[in-house]
């Protein structure tokens, strides 16, 4: 991979502050689930040093050209991580064998998840993610996954693909875009971000808004490659599931859709259930998992913005396991 040897400006971590400093409380295992170049979990590993007790931390991601930039980062603190490849939508079984090894004996203390792609993905061509740069039509993060967005874009009808757009990238024109699509395929196939970023803007009756529909449309497209809102739940779920009582979940997300899913599930936890309105109960038939550590989403400062514009659309939410 023409850049994978400048690892140094691989990604840089988004809330760092807020996020590494509200997740540590207590010393056990930590898990970083989008590890990335490592920028997050370095924050926590410096954290972690500094308590006084045995500690852990467990760095996920599903590209293996992340892992070997974050190895490097982390190279200090080999001691006390443990990379592994892998989905974050697995987590619990991660965990888990990560229990019965290395971290035998630890609560499971924080789960770090900060979504979407990196930087390092975004401007390497190869990885097809970019409309701002020209290479084959992939997007996937893993980059063994079964699917790729040229098989979407080639393969799905048009109402598939209209419906797509709507839904993942809230494209207002995702049915004509999806039609021009379609027929610009019947004379060859769509293989590069170049090719379809010039049918999108074809498409685009306003050449104005042009740039804010290719980010829609190639969102959904992310999303469906990456099944990315079907993990993010199922990682929700399963990260919850193996906090420890007093181990806290952290979730940065960059678009409503995700936000929605993060904020939806943290307000289920922290709520006690009193089964149906009007039934007059006393006593809650359960009482909440979870209290909500930020009530609103953490955002970045104007001086984070200026210095990553990636931070813009950041909304960090944490929740704490009771
Ligand atoms: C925004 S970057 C994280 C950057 C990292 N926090 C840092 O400071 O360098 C997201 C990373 O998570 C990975 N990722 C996204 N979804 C994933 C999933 N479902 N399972 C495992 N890794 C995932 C991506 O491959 C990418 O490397």
């Amino acid at each position: 991979m023409s850049e994978a040897a400048n690892f140094q400006s691989y990604h840089e971590p988004v809330l760092a502050e807020a996020s590494t400093s509200l997740l540590v409380t207590r010393p056990g295992i930590y898990v970083d689930g989008t590890l990335g170049g490592g920028g997050h979990s370095l924050l926590l590993l410096r954290l972690l040093s500094a308590l006084d007790g045995r500690c852990l931390l467990v760095g996920i991601d599903q590209d293996s050209h992340a892992l070997e930039a974050a190895s490097a980062k982390l190279e200090a603190y080999r001691d006390m991580s443990a990379l592994v490849r892998g989905n974050f939508s697995t987590v619990r079984e991660i965990v888990t064998s990560i229990s019965q090894g290395a971290g035998a004996g630890l609560p499971v203390m924080g789960l770090l998840l900060d979504l979407g792609v990196s930087s390092f993905q975004i401007d390497t061509p190869e990885r097809g993610f970019s409309y701002l740069r020209d290479g084959p039509l992939d997007m996937r993060m893993d980059p063994d996954g079964p699917v790729t967005a040229a098989d979407i874009v080639n393969q799905y009808d048009d109402r598939a693909l209209g419906r797509l757009f709507l839904r993942y990238g809230e494209e207002p024109l995702g049915g004509r875009i999806a039609r021009a699509l379609v027929s610009a395929r019947a004379a060859a196939p769509i293989l590069t971000t170049g090719a379809l970023a010039e049918l999108v803007r074809a498409a685009c009756p306003r050449k104005d808004l042009a740039i804010k529909t290719l980010s829609r449309i190639y969102q959904a497209l992310r999303i469906e490659v990456n099944d990315e809102l079907g993990v993010l739940e199922r990682a929700l779920e399963e990260g919850f599931s193996v906090l420890s009582p007093g181990g806290r979940l952290a979730v940065i997300s960059y678009h409503s859709l995700e936000d929605r899913i993060v904020k939806r599930f943290f307000a289920a936890r922290a709520a006690a259930d009193w089964g149906p309105k009007g039934l007059g109960i006393r006593e809650p038939l359960a009482p909440a998992e979870a209290l909500l550590v930020t009530r609103k989403p953490v955002l970045a400062n104007e001086e984070e913005i200026r210095r990553n514009p990636r931070s813009r659309s950041a909304r960090l939410r944490i929740i704490e396991k009771l």
